[in-house]
């Protein structure tokens, strides 16, 4: 399937690199580049740990799904939070303003990522319940419309990758 440069989701669960591919992949097409929580960051005034501490998981969720819906009008390439896809509505949503991306990495590959990260609240509890999130996650993100399996891959080769499935 070939798609069209418009509003391009990135998603996969934390430590997949949506960041670093999604900046260098709107290089490459020529579009802006939004990170979803910086987004909130910026319009809250919190950052995302503070947010958890002050007011939950539950409303971060909130901010993050009016924060997804304003900038699903945006040309540019979108990397998401790794529980975005976790709302029916969200996942609805991006499906149907532009193209969504899953970066896919075995789970033991993004544990050594994240683990300990201070800035990611849910990255520092048990590594089991992290996994059990990462296994729920899976068919959430599976839904998208292109997976790109990341293992192995510096972020360039994930870009060329996405290159791949753009008309020009
Ligand atoms: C979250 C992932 C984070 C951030 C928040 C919650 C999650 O983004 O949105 O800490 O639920 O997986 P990254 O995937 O960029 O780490």
């Amino acid at each position: 399937m070939k798609t069209s440069k418009k509003t391009i989701y990135l998603t996969g669960f934390m430590g997949a690199g949506k960041s670093t591919v999604g900046k260098l992949l709107a290089q490459k097409l020529g579009l802006g580049f939004i990170d979803l929580d910086e987004y909130i960051e910026e319009k809250s005034g919190k950052t995302i740990p503070e947010i958890f501490t002050d007011s939950g998981e539950a409303c971060f969720r909130n901010l993050e799904s009016e924060a997804l819906r304003e900038v699903s009008v945006k040309t540019a390439v979108i990397s998401t939070g790794g529980g975005v896809t976790e709302k029916e509505e969200n996942r609805k949503l991006m499906k149907r303003t532009g193209t969504v991306f899953f970066l896919d990495a075995p789970f033991y590959v993004l544990y050594e990522r994240i683990r300990d990260d201070k800035s990611r609240p849910l990255a520092r509890g048990e590594k089991e319940v992290l996994r059990e999130r990462y296994e729920n996650r899976r068919p959430g993100y599976e839904w998208a419309a292109l997976t790109l399996d990341t293992k192995g891959c510096s972020p360039y080769e994930v870009v060329q990758k996405a290159l791949q499935h753009f008309d020009e």
